[in-house]
Formats: C-alpha cells, structure tokens, sequence
C-alpha cells in the first residue's frame, strides 16, 4: 500500500456513541452519540470542558470502556457494535495489540530502573514479534543517559517520557493520552508535545490526545471540542 492509501484507512469508526451513568434516578450522558472517524497518520486533540465527557470518549475509543449503545470499529474490526461487544479476551488482545496509553500520573514502579519500566508489559504479556527496541525508544525520546535511573531520580517530563516510552514498546498503531501534561510546568509540557509531534510526523503513530493545554492542541491536525457529551 502506498503511503497516502494507508494514511488514507480509517483506524476508528465510532457511531453514535453512548455512555450513560445512572445516578439514582438521574441519567448522566457522559457520551451523547458521538460518531468519528480516525485515520491512520491523524494527530487528534480533544478539548472542552471539565465533565464535557474527553475521558469517557477516549476510554470508549481505546476500548478500555464499553458504550450503553453505538458501535465502534477498530482496525476495521467491529469492537461494539449495538449492545454486543467483544469477548473480554479478544478484548484484551485488541488493547495489547493496538493501542498505547499514557496518562496524566505516570503509573511508574519505584523499584524498578527506567529500562525496567519501559519493559514491564512483556512481564505481563508475550512480546510480540514487531516489539519496539527500548533502546532505540529511550533514545528517540531524549532518555538515552536515564536507562538506569529509577524513577524518584528523574524530573516530571522525563518520567512521563519514561510512561511514553512503555506505552509505545508494543508498537501500537495508535497511542491515547489523557491529559498527559496535567501534571507538567509548561517547559516540560512543551517537550511532551514536541516528543508527540514528532513520533506523529517521524514514525507516522496517530495520537489522540486529550488536553486543556492551547498550546498542546495546537500541535494537533484536528480539534474536536466536546461540550455535554457531543461534539459542539
Ligand atoms: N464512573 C462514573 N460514574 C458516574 N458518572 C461518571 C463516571 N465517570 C464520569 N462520569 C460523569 O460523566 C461526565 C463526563 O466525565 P469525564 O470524566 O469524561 O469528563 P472530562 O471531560 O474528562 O473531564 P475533566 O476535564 O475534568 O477530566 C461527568 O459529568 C462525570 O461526572
Ligand atoms: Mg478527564
């Protein structure tokens, strides 16, 4: 496939997505019939307001939570689709397979050393065949000379590079990031969103980042701003 065709494939298909929290008697549509299509090589940013639903969406896109109703297509593959959902083990493979995610706490082992965290999933999970080298990772993101640090030696942005660099040693097609500067001063915000930037452009990973940061977004290609559940 040519580059532009496999750009061109779309990787999410979300339709009218719901989440529905039941609080009593109250209804709350966390997701108000979201549909979206994600394509390959796309560096999405989603913004709005606190409540505005950014976590439950991304959630339902990296399948780490399952909709009230909607259907959702990864890789072509129907994950959701009506009520009826995928096994919790393809499930899991799904995850395993597809998806890096990095969130606003860093989620580090304190015993471990940076290398020892960037390989942590393959004590969990078999390694695949496409695995990403960490050293090669560590390198691409500036932590070359930190392998064997732990994480209490490290400053905020390079434990985040250090989550970064776990989240990607699966080689996962697309990378979640909710809010992954949440935590960061603005300098260190700005080498996150540079490090995206350019595993977007360089290893061609689509990114779909949750954000309040303007400065973060902008990095974006796209910008989709949910108010109340739907995309405004
Ligand atoms: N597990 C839950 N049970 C009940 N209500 C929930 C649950 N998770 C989220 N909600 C509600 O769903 C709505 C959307 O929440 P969500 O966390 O997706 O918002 P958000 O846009 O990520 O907000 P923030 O910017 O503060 O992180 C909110 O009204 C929230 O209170
Ligand atoms: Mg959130």
């Amino acid at each position: 496939m040519t580059r532009r065709a496999r750009q061109a494939e779309v990787v999410l298909e979300a339709r009218n997505l719901k989440k529905i929290y039941r609080r009593g008697n109250e209804e709350v549509a966390a997701v108000d019939g979201i549909s979206l299509d994600v394509r390959r090589g796309e560096f999405l940013a989603f913004v709005g307001p606190s409540g505005s639903g950014k976590t439950t969406l991304i959630n339902l896109l990296g399948c780490l939570d399952q909709p009230t109703s909607g259907s959702l297509t990864v890789g072509g593959r129907p994950v959701f689709d009506g009520r009826r959902g995928l096994s919790e083990g393809e499930l899991t493979r799904v995850r395993r397979r597809v998806f890096g995610y990095v969130f606003q706490k860093f989620y580090l082992v304190p015993t471990l050393t940076v290398y020892e965290n960037v390989l942590l999933p393959f004590a969990f999970f078999k390694k695949p065949e496409a695995a990403e080298d960490p050293l090669r990772l560590l390198k691409f993101l500036g932590l070359d000379k930190r392998i064997r640090h732990r994480p209490a030696e490290l400053s905020g942005g390079e434990m985040q590079r250090v989550a970064i660099a776990r989240a990607l040693v699966n080689k996962p097609e697309i990378l979640l990031a909710d809010e992954p500067t949440g935590n960061l001063d603005s300098k260190r915000s700005r080498e996150i969103g540079q490090v995206l930037g350019e595993l977007n452009r360089k290893e061609g990973l689509t990114v779909l980042l949750v954000t309040h940061n303007k400065d973060l977004s902008r990095i974006a290609q796209r910008t989709v701003t949910l108010v109340d559940g739907k995309i405004s």
